[in-house]
């Protein structure tokens, strides 16, 4: 392992939270979820970040939080769907992890994200706007070291293959 830390980005409802939890546990070290530790500082959640703060400023505090949890080592950081979005953050989960895409089957993302009302970017009609944003973002995710398709994988089977990767 050369790398200091492993960092989790893809699109909502792949997996990210799930399978960083599962992997710290299973390499033994510690698990970040950017967007708890945004709710943690803000005391509020992503959906209430958004409406009361708006959208700019969550992403700077999510590229805050990134540079936060990156400052470490031995972090399974896992990032919000659009942490990539920004030069700045792509370049700095290069230089401080080993990064592992997630992708699903947009099926797979409308089931899981329609159970969760949390996602302020895909509330309302879920299936319009996960197919709006998978197209606009379709090459983002493409810089990650490593990509991995969770539709028909159990997470162990997930975790196994990172940890093989490393
Ligand atoms: C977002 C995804 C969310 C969260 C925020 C914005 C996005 O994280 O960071 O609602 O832009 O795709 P998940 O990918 O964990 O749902």
């Amino acid at each position: 392992m050369n790398k200091a830390n492993v960092v989790l980005i893809g699109f909502a409802g792949t997996g990210k939270s799930t399978v960083g939890r599962a992997l710290a546990e299973r390499l033994n070290w510690q698990f970040t979820d950017t967007d708890h530790r945004i709710e943690e500082r803000y005391g509020i959640s992503i959906a209430e970040i958004f409406k009361l703060h708006g959208e700019p400023e969550f992403r700077s505090a999510e590229s805050k939080a990134i540079d936060e949890a990156l400052a470490e080592r031995g972090q399974v950081v896992s990032t919000g769907g659009g942490a990539v979005l920004a030069e700045r953050n792509r370049t700095r989960m290069r230089e401080g992890g080993f990064v592992v895409a997630l992708t699903a089957s947009k099926r797979a993302i409308i089931e899981r994200v329609s159970q969760d009302q949390s996602r302020p970017l895909v509330q309302g009609n879920v299936e319009e706007k996960v197919t709006a944003l998978m197209e606009s973002r379709k090459h983002a995710y493409d810089f990650a070291d490593l990509k991995i398709d969770t539709s028909e994988l159990s997470i162990e089977a997930i975790v196994d293959r990172i940890q093989a990767a490393l």
